[in-house]
């Protein structure tokens, strides 16, 4: 039976950063790292930005060069499904019904983007943003000139790739069943803002708009067929409604989970000697006052891993990160740092009008985080202020003048 000290499974950005955390530590034990995904660990934002707009190839999303994994003695083994986990015996079983046994399991299977469950969304046509795979697959039928476009999902995988399809000419028309965008991730000012630029850039926004059907001749889509009753034609969907944690296994061995598997501080799940990192894993977060959260962010699968990485080379730290995101859409650069949930105030600095502005979000009057486009020194700035959860005079901070730094 094959061995390793460290199992890692999924090979995102949790699970690349934790091999490479434990390397940096000194770790010199054999890690070995499986993944699903047939490329080598690669970087998930660019997917729905520069890596469809082809104006960055696979190379330039690598997390690493190739080589790298090898001279680090961190053994990959792509293409690899774990379909159970035997925390009792510390094994895990492989797709093929190999076995492999680990000292310590770090669980990074982050998730698989939800489909659409829609008479007719199993015809071809249909496409999520998730992997590097669902990518090639809409830059083909681009390529072969698919031009009306349907986008499902008003998020932040939505907007994006509304934003290269029109950069690619293609008609699009995006449906948002809520009656806002980013209604999960963002306050009423940056949804606002967000459907404006996209109208202005020729999309054609629809909200409190659902999916009743997909149409199609028998293979591929021929449209879609709205909650209101519409029909819109499409040669492509994309589909871009959220992620489904990839956490089976875990699961089904008895880890603690509703959404996502659950962790303590210290990235631990309640498997022994099972750790979990990334957008599978529910914590409880300071930022979030304390909710318990599955964060699906760059930032947090990196922190996480390294918080992973301390706790097995004897140096435990509990997990205490701050969130930054960031979201590229047109020429707009959306930075956040913080996180808005349960935000019962917003406070405008600069000009949405002129694209230069960033929303301060306050819970009780603490910032709580900060949402900024195209000002990029608020959000530098800004960070020390949700660290603080400072309090200050709403005034001051809408005095754009006036830099954050300076209201501490
Ligand atoms: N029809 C229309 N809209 C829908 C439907 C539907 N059937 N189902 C869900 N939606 C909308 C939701 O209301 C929400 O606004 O789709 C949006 C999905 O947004 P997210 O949950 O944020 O998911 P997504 O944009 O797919 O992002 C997934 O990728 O970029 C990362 O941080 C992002 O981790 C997140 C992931």
């Amino acid at each position: 039976m094959d061995s390793a000290d460290i199992v890692i499974v999924g090979s995102g950005h949790g699970g690349a950063q934790a091999a490479i955390a434990l390397r940096q530590a000194g770790h010199d034990a054999p890690i070995l790292m499986l993944s699903r995904d047939r490329t080598p660990p690669y970087e998930r934002p660019p997917l729905s930005k520069e890596y469809l707009a082809g104006e960055k190839p696979l190379e330039r999303i690598l997390i690493r060069p190739e080589a790298f994994w090898a001279e680090r003695a961190i053994a990959i083994r792509l293409g690899t499904n774990v379909t159970e986990v035997d925390w009792l015996a510390h094994e895990l079983v492989t797709g093929d019904g190999a076995r492999i046994g680990y000292r310590k399991l770090i669980w990074a299977g982050g998730g698989d983007a939800r489909r659409l469950s829609c008479p007719g969304s199993d015809c071809e046509g249909l496409h999520t943003v998730r992997h590097r795979r669902d990518v090639d697959a809409l830059r083909a039928e681009l390529d072969a000139g698919a031009r009306r476009a349907v986008v499902v999902g008003g998020g932040y995988i939505g907007l994006e790739a509304a934003a290269v399809l029109r950069k690619f000419g293609c008609e699009v028309t995006l449906l948002e069943m809520q009656p806002r965008l980013l209604s999960r991730v963002a306050g009423e000012t940056l949804s606002a803002f967000f459907l404006e630029e996209h109208r202005r850039q020729g999309v054609d926004m629809r909200l409190d708009t659902g999916v009743e059907r997909i149409e199609h001749d028998g293979r591929r889509v021929t449209g879609v067929t709205t909650s209101n009753g519409e029909t819109i034609l499409a040669d492509i969907v994309i589909v871009g409604i959220g992620i489904v944690a990839g956490v089976g296994p875990l699961i089904a061995a008895g880890a603690a989970g509703t959404n996502g598997v659950d962790v303590d501080e210290f990235c631990r799940t309640s498997l022994d000697d099972v750790y979990a990192v990334g957008d599978c894993a529910a914590h409880a977060n300071a930022f979030a006052g304390g909710a318990v959260i599955r964060l699906e962010s760059v930032q947090n699968a990196h922190d996480m891993a390294a918080c992973v990485a301390r706790g097995i080379m004897g140096d435990p730290q509990p997990y205490h990160a701050t969130p930054w995101f960031w979201s590229n859409q047109y020429e707009l650069r959306l930075q956040t740092v913080g996180l808005s949930l349960d935000h019962d105030a917003e406070i405008i600095r600069g000009s949405p009008e002129e694209r230069s502005f960033s929303v301060v979000y306050l819970r009780e009057g603490k910032v709580i985080a900060l949402d900024c486009v195209n000002r990029t020194r608020d959000y530098a700035q800004g960070r020390k202020l949700v660290e603080a959860q400072a309090v200050i005079d709403p005034d001051l901070l809408a005095e754009s003048e006036t830099n954050l730094k300076d209201m501490l």
